[in-house]
C-alpha cells in the first residue's frame, strides 16, 4: 500500500470496524453538497445523510429535482412552491416574497415518519436562473455607491436569508443543500448560503477533473464566484471530499484494502487537497477524505423505493425493470460509513 494514503485507508478500516475516533474537524450547521459533474452521488448522499439526522432543512437546487422526487413521488405532478420562488423576488422587483415554503418530509415519504425534517422542492425552471442572475447583477452594477453594494449583497445572500427564515419558521437547526453539476445560478447562491462544502468525487478521472474545476471556481480571483463577491467577502471552506463508488480487493483478508482503481483516485484526490489545503477546514489533508463503498444493487433498490440505505438489509430483493436486484452484503458497511460521515459533520 502506498504510504501516502495509509492514514486514509487505515481510518477507513477503523470506520468499517466501528473503532474509529472522531475526525478532528470543526462542525457547521449548514452544508452544500456539490461538485461540477453529474452522476457522482450528490443526491444519493444528500438523501441518505438527511435520514441520519433530525431537525434538518433540505434544499433541492438541482433543476432535475431527483431529491425532491425522493421525498415526494408526486413532486413532478404538483405545482408546489419551490426554491425558485424563494429566490426570484430578489431578482425581479415587485414579486411578492414567499413564506413557509418548506414541507414536512414525513408527509410524503413514509420512511421519514419519525423525523422532524423539512425540504424545499426544486423547479425545472431553475435552468433559467443563471441568465436571470446575470441580468440583475449587471443592473445592480450600474447603480452607484451604497445602492450598488446593497443590491449585490441582497441578491447574493437571497437564498441564505430565505433559508434562515424557513429554518426559523419550522424550528429547524441544520441545513443541507443539494446542487446541480453547474456553478452558475442556484449553486452560486448555495455557496453563499452555507458555511462549508461536501464534495463527492467518484473514482474516475472526470470526477477528479471536476474537483480541480470546483476548487478553481472557489479560489481563482478571475472566477465568476470571486468577481461577484458580497461587500464582506464570503468564501465557504471545503469540509469533506467523499470518494464514492469505492471498490475493494477481493483477495482473502484484504476486505478493506482499496482495489487498484480506487487507490489511484484516492491518491489523486489527496494530492489536490494537499495543494489546496488553505481552502479546507483544517490544515491536514488526511482529515478531509472519506471513502464510501459502491452502492451496487443496494443503491438501485434504495432509489427505486425512495428508501434510505439505512433501512435496507442484506438479501432484501426486488424486481427493478424486470431484473431481480438484491441488497448486497456490503450494506452494513455502507451504513457504518454513512453514520461516520453524519457524525463528523453535525
Ligand atoms: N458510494 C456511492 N455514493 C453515491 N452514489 C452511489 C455510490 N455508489 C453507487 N452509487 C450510485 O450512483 C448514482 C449516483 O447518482 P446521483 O446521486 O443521482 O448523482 P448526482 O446527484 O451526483 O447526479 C446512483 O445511482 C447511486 O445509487
Ligand atoms: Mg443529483
Amino acid at each position: 500500500m502506498s504510504s501516502r494514503i495509509i492514514n486514509i485507508t487505515d481510518r477507513h478500516c477503523e470506520i468499517a470496524n466501528n473503532v474509529a475516533t472522531p475526525l478532528p474537524i470543526p462542525k457547521f450547521k449548514r452544508y452544500t453538497i456539490g461538485n461540477l459533474r453529474g452522476g457522482i452521488g450528490k443526491t444519493t448522499l444528500a438523501f441518505n445523510l438527511s435520514y441520519m439526522t433530525d431537525d434538518l432543512l433540505v434544499v433541492d437546487t438541482c433543476p432535475q429535482g431527483n431529491l425532491s422526487y425522493f421525498y415526494d413521488p408526486n413532486f413532478f405532478l404538483n405545482n408546489t412552491t419551490t426554491v425558485r420562488d424563494l429566490i426570484l423576488p430578489y431578482l425581479v422587483p415587485g414579486l411578492g416574497r414567499a413564506s413557509r415554503v418548506a414541507k414536512d418530509i414525513s408527509a410524503t415519504n413514509q420512511y421519514f415518519s419519525n423525523k422532524n425534517s423539512f425540504y424545499v422542492a426544486s423547479s425545472s425552471d431553475l435552468y433559467l436562473l443563471p441568465s436571470q442572475m446575470t441580468t440583475s447583477l449587471n443592473q445592480a452594477k450600474s447603480l452607484s455607491g451604497s445602492q450598488q453594494t446593497m443590491a449585490i449583497d441582497s441578491m447574493l445572500y437571497s437564498l441564505r436569508k430565505e433559508i434562515t427564515r424557513e429554518m426559523k419558521e419550522a424550528d429547524l437547526n441544520k441545513c443541507l443543500i443539494d446542487t446541480s453539476p453547474f456553478f452558475s445560478g442556484a449553486t452560486h447562491l448555495a455557496w453563499h448560503a452555507t458555511d462549508a462544502l461536501i464534495v463527492p468525487v467518484r473514482t474516475d478521472q472526470q470526477s477528479i477533473n471536476s474537483l480541480s474545476l470546483l476548487i478553481d471556481v472557489l479560489s481563482n480571483p478571475a472566477s465568476d464566484f470571486s468577481r461577484n463577491m458580497p461587500s464582506k467577502e464570503h468564501r465557504p471552506k471545503i469540509q469533506l471530499i467523499i470518494i464514492t463508488h469505492c471498490g475493494w480487493k477481493t483477495t482473502k483478508g484484504a476486505r478493506n484494502e482499496p482495489n487498484q482503481q480506487t487507490k489511484v483516485f484516492i491518491e489523486k484526490a489527496r494530492d489536490i487537497v494537499r495543494r489546496n489545503i488553505t481552502h479546507f477546514t483544517t490544515d491536514n489533508a488526511d482529515n478531509h477524505i472519506l471513502l464510501l463503498d459502491d452502492f451496487l444493487g443496494t443503491g438501485r433498490i434504495s432509489t427505486a423505493l425512495s428508501k434510505p440505505v439505512f433501512l435496507l438489509n442484506a438479501g432484501d430483493s426486488r424486481r427493478i425493470d424486470r431484473i431481480k436486484t438484491t441488497v448486497n452484503q456490503s450494506v452494513e458497511k455502507i451504513k457504518t460509513e454513512l453514520s461516520y460521515i453524519s457524525n463528523s459533520i453535525w
